[in-house]
């Protein structure tokens, strides 16, 4: 059985016709649904890529599986557990969020080590003496040096932030990870580095992630399964290797046409010490 299972997924935001058609308030006017439809099955273990242009509904696809948002109709299910709209405190703790800017996580004025510790102190995941320690280990983790604890976010790298507010996700032990275009803030080289985190967390932890991103060259580097979206309906899913070599869809050949070569675009990590090689070579070839 799969752990996540979004089926049918429809969401129509009431605020849109009003927006839109501010004039005819008091008639009920369907809005186009953001998403329509939708339905994905995510494995133990598996890193599932959702990707489409801007405004295709992915992001509205995340906000229902992390309970943000309500669905006008659908299920999520977590574990074969109906997740409502309303949401314990205990399913809340089980799918968390990664966003594109960690500011949305971090409260500037704590320093990484609060900001870890306080999940763990409020799931009373841990007996107060140890839970210090335990925010230490999520530093290590995610590949910050613990002498960094009293950083505030400001003093970190756009990839330190994200680690840390990666470290803050996974402190509440959660069962999955929704990861909304958490790299594509970053620089180049930085993305590859939180891209082999996640791949790190898959490996070792088993972690579940849902990855959305607009960047088809992001997706097919890190997802095993994808889906594609357009204009909040899926029209292709299936292994990413599958969906990027024999792409079926005329949207996903379009998208696919439209990528720029991207560095790392690649099915391992080796790719990015060659092109780093590359890199190092032109510059030097200039000279
Ligand atoms: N809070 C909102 N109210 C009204 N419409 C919204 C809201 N959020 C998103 N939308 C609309 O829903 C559609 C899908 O948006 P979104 O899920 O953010 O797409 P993506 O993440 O793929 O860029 C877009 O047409 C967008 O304008
Ligand atoms: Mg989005």
């Amino acid at each position: 059985m799969s752990l996540l299972a979004v089926e049918n997924l429809r969401v129509v935001y009431s605020s849109a016709s009003r927006a839109v058609t501010p004039w005819r308030r008091n008639r009920r006017i369907e809005a186009a649904p953001a998403v329509d439809g939708v339905s994905i099955s995510v494995g133990r273990g598996e890193i599932f890529g959702v990707v489409g242009e801007s405004g295709s509904g992915k992001s509205t696809v995340a906000r229902c599986i992390t309970g943000f948002i309500t669905p006008t109709s659908g299920q999520i299910r977590l574990d074969g557990t109906l997740l409502g709209g309303r949401r314990s405190v205990s399913d809340r703790r089980r799918v968390q969020m990664v966003f594109q800017d960690p500011y949305s996580s971090l409260n500037p004025s704590m320093s990484v080590l609060q900001a870890i510790r306080e999940p763990i102190a409020v799931h009373r995941l841990r007996p107060r003496g140890e839970i210090d320690s335990r925010a230490i280990e999520l530093m290590r983790l995610v590949g910050l040096d613990p002498s960094l604890r009293h950083a505030r976010p400001r003093q970190l790298s756009g990839g330190q932030r994200q680690r840390a507010s990666i470290a803050r996700a996974l402190a509440v032990e959660p069962d999955i990870l929704v990861a909304d275009e958490p790299v594509s803030a970053l620089d180049v080289s930085v993305q590859a580095v939180i891209l082999n985190l996640l791949r790190d967390l898959r490996a070792n932890l088993g972690m579940s992630i849902v990855f959305i991103s607009h960047d088809l060259a992001v997706v097919s580097y890190l997802c095993d399964r994808v889906a594609v979206m357009r204009e909040g309906r899926i029209v292709e899913t299936g292994d990413a290797d599958e969906v990027f070599a024999n792409p079926i869809d005329a949207y996903t050949v379009e998208l696919l046409a439209s990528v720029p070569p991207h560095p790392w675009d690649a099915p391992n990590v080796g790719q990015i010490n060659r092109f780093q090689l590359q890199e190092n070579t032109n510059a030097s070839s200039r000279h």
